[in-house]
């Protein structure tokens, strides 16, 4: 089991924050499937499911599933789903699968995206007990938009920089108390330079947006700049 698996630092923090074990992992839009293996190899869930839309990229990840984490060895199985994750086969994964404990990861792809494929979900499993992990590329505030009116709540949340780029992570599931903030909580450290850029970034971003007439993004804008106000009064 010397399967070595090249992980980027957003991918490792949210093999970090996976702290509880669950039933069933799903390693949604995989790729090739680096955190899922990373998962399977610490036996983070009983099963790690892998799903991807595009053919070519589950052969060669099966192959090397079959090779270097045959399901007698581990007490971790997998399965590889080639699917659109908007048709993610829960309900035929156990007996219980309402019981079950799912997490379900959706990196690396836009916000929009992650928009749709969890509106997919809850409106087809809105009522098991769903845990997310969620890593959008851009978007962000439009994803929270949307968590906070399906009423999930938040586990976790965490602010990565990688290659001069600001990645949120959110750990977030139905039935938690935690109200999840829509310009973020718990991931800021205004100690570190990077969450303070990346924080500036964000602001300049919806003031260039705020130029066009059509577009009313102010109330986001104050919400960002509220965040920024302590840090500014400090200098
Ligand atoms: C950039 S990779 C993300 C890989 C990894 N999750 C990460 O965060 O680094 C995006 C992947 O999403 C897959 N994808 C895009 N839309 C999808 C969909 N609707 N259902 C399943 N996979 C999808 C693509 O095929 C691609 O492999």
């Amino acid at each position: 089991m010397n399967y070595q698996i090249k992980m980027s630092r957003r991918l490792q923090q949210i093999d970090a924050m996976i702290g509880q074990s669950y039933q069933h992992i799903w390693d949604c839009c995989c790729d090739h499937g680096f955190l899922g293996l990373s998962l399977l190899k610490r036996q983070a869930a009983d099963t790690v499911h892998f799903v991807d839309i595009v053919p070519a990229l589950l052969t060669q990840l099966e192959a090397d599933l079959k090779n270097h984490y045959g399901q007698a060895q581990n007490r971790s199985s997998w399965k590889v789903h080639c699917s659109d994750v908007s048709n993610l086969p829960l309900a035929s994964v156990s007996k219980n699968p309402e019981s079950d404990n799912h997490l379900i990861i959706i990196a690396g792809v836009g916000g929009e995206l992650t928009i749709k494929l969890m509106k997919a979900i809850l409106s087809q499993f809105g009522h098991y007990p769903l845990a997310f992990i969620l890593c959008p590329v851009h978007h962000n505030y439009k994803v929270r938009e949307f968590l906070i009116s399906r009423q999930l709540g938040l586990i976790a949340e965490s602010l990565i920089i990688e290659n001069k780029r600001g990645y949120e992570i959110l750990h977030v599931a139905l039935n938690t108390a935690e109200p999840i903030s829509i310009v973020g909580s718990k991931m800021w450290d205004f100690s570190q330079k990077e969450h303070i850029h990346y924080l500036q970034k964000s602001i300049k971003h919806y003031q260039r947006i705020a130029k066009n007439p059509l577009q009313d993004v102010q109330g986001i804008i104050n919400q960002y700049q509220r965040l920024l106000a302590p840090i500014d009064s400090a200098y």
